[in-house]
């Protein structure tokens, strides 16, 4: 994620920039010792458990186990992808991003550039909204009204309209001092052989802002029947659509909405706010992509996909179905009837129909559009219908879940239950969708750590605030996974803070703080390794443990030979652990 960036460089931000700073912009904090602490921003507290170490340069918060460098803290509060809070750390820091090592022919952008293309959009925003009460916008204007908007509703989304002429926006803007050449990098004017003219003419616009409030791109929809229905914005170096979200600006005072709804379009979004509907946000006139999902994922524990109730909109919402599965994000789905898209529902039927509409959580919509294309009445539909749901189901990992919809199947098909199950259990698992790494990584840490896993936590600790020399300690000593690489970086003496940086996965950040932050009973280097020595026995006892059940189960289905030699090895495991 940040392959652009060198270790080095990453180190160099991380020495100049102050946590403490920081994270004080954001909470109240006061210092005791080498922590400071306050109200965790993450969660609802009314006595402080967060903290941020001084020395560490890490933040962490004992009540909900929140916790990583600055770049995770802005990540977290900005809601940003790491690229974007790296940029603002570094902006904070005077430090220049180094030259994209990846697309060496590309021109590289500088700091100053991108203010300016964020200038030149808002001042672009500003002329295609000033423009909607002129007697050139006045066709945009009655076509706003006539999709129902009034004017309240066309200042709060700075909608607005672009000159049919051939260059409006950029004598308006070469006019304020800007360049051709950083309004076509904008991807504001086009230039070719024949001149330079406007990207968007002719055009109702909707101005694209991100949760900073800057205006990062537009969607320009034609009036008539002129091609493409929506133009957006080209990529360019402040715009990618593969990682904004439409409506973005609105969620930082929506954040107890609890969940998103997502839908296809801008006109959707407008419409479904317009009438009271929160947390409503589109993709860019693309689909949707992983990254949008976990960005949405940072905002709100569950998503409503609410495309339109047509075909497309349909194999759509299959599609971010998987998305959303695998990056572990709660979905429903919102079917809209006849082929309705939501502004055409919310406007016949207002918020009250909005919200009255049945959810689907995902296996159910699955299920639903299972249907599609059978005849159930003919024994070849259902059959058909039978063994795409004991697909679908093959995936669902919650046995209730599994037994509530294996009743439904048996309900609807008349199909026996044994035999739903054992096809359940024969359909293939190549067939399922193609998951991140991140994603199969387990998704919460255990509720409870054990014996073991505290003393593995405490080991890691100690280790990390240098009380026990890396010797004593080997990255096997340690069972959970995410302990036994953090050990390892550890012992190499590398930083905690690269460790950190790199994580993509939040809960296994989670795992990695909650490690780093046990708090060790001692401080002292003496009775350290006294300590460590203790956490090593402990770990070592249930491994035995562990390794004695495994025998134990094998006694019983194993031969007499076999069976001796289990209780010979039983023995010897038991002897050890009495030293
Ligand atoms: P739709 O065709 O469903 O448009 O495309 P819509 O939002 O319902 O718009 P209205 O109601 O006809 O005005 C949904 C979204 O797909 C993208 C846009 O983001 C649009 O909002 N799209 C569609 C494009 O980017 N280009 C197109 O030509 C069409
Ligand atoms: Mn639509």
């Amino acid at each position: 994620m940040n392959g652009r960036l060198s270790d080095a460089w990453l180190e160099e931000l991380r020495s100049r920039v102050s946590l403490e700073e920081v994270v004080s912009e954001y909470v109240p904090l006061k210092q005791k010792g080498r922590r400071f602490w306050g109200c965790c921003p993450f969660h609802n507290e009314k006595t402080p458990s967060f903290s941020v170490d001084t020395e560490s340069q890490l933040y962490y918060c004992f009540g909900c186990h929140k916790g990583g460098t600055a770049i995770n803290f802005i990540m977290d509060m900005e809601r940003m992808e790491f690229m974007d809070a790296v940029r603002l750390l570094a902006d904070r820091a005077h430090m220049e991003l180094p030259e994209r090592t990846s697309q060496p022919g590309e021109a590289r952008t500088t700091r100053d550039e991108r203010e300016r293309m964020y200038e030149a959009n808002r001042l672009a925003a500003r002329y295609f909204h000033d423009l909607l009460w002129t007697d050139e916008g006045a066709q945009a204007l009655n076509y706003l009204y006539g999709r129902g908007l009034n004017d309240s509703d066309i200042r709060r989304f700075g909608l607005g309209a672009s000159p049919k002429g051939w260059d409006g926006l950029l004598r308006h803007l070469e006019g304020q001092g800007f360049e051709a050449p950083l309004l076509e990098k904008a991807g504001l004017i086009v230039q070719r052989d024949n001149g330079k003219f406007d990207m968007f003419r002719g055009r109702v616009m909707f101005p694209i802002i991100n949760a900073q409030g800057r205006v990062l791109g537009f969607g320009g929809r034609a009036m008539g029947d002129a091609q493409p229905k929506y133009l957006n914005t080209a990529e360019t170096p402040i715009f990618n659509k593969r990682m904004g979200l439409y409506a973005l600006n609105f969620l930082q005072k929506e954040r107890s909405v609890g969940r998103l709804v997502l839908v296809e379009g801008y006109m959707d979004t407008v419409s479904l706010r317009k009438y009271g509907v929160k947390g409503v946000v589109a993709t860019l006139g693309t689909a949707l992509t992983e990254e949008q999902a976990r960005l949405m994922k940072r905002y709100v524990p569950e998503v409503w996909i609410s495309y339109d109730g047509d075909a497309a909109g349909q194999k759509a919402a299959l599609r971010a179905l998987d998305i959303f599965d695998a990056q572990g994000m709660p979905a429903k789905v919102i079917d809209y009837p006849e082929g309705m898209d939501p502004d055409d529902f919310v406007k016949a039927r207002g918020l009250e129909g909005f919200e009255a509409l049945p959810r689907h959580d995902s296996t159910d919509y699955r299920m639903l559009r299972a249907r599609d294309g059978l005849q159930l009445s003919t024994q070849e539909g259902m059959t058909q219908y039978a063994l795409r749901c004991c697909a679908i189901l093959s995936k669902v990992k919650s046995p209730i879940e599994m037994e509530n919809y294996l009743r439904r199947l048996v309900n609807e098909t008349g199909y026996d239950r044994e035999i739903l199950l054992r096809q359940i259990g024969a359909t293939p698992r190549a067939e399922q969708p193609a998951h991140t790494g991140a994603a199969r990584r387990p998704r919460r840490p255990r509720p409870e750590a054990s014996g073991a896993e505290k003393a593995e936590q405490e080991l890691i600790s100690m280790l990390a605030a240098g009380l026990i020399p890396a010797q004593v300690l080997s990255g096997e000593d340690f069972s959970n996974p995410v302990h036994q690489n953090l050990a390892e970086w550890l012992i190499s003496g590398k930083t905690a803070n690269a460790y950190i940086d790199n994580i993509t996965d939040d809960a296994v950040r989670e795992q990695v703080m909650r490690a780093l932050n046990y708090s060790p009973l001692v401080t002292e280097r003496e009775k350290a390794l006294e300590v460590a020595r203790d956490c090593l026995r402990t770990i070592r006892r249930q491994r035995d443990l562990q390794r004695d059940d495994q025998l134990k189960q094998q006694v019983g289905t194993a031969s007499p030979e076999k069976k001796a030699e289990i209780y010979r090895q039983l023995e010897a495991s038991w002897k050890d652990s009495e030293d």
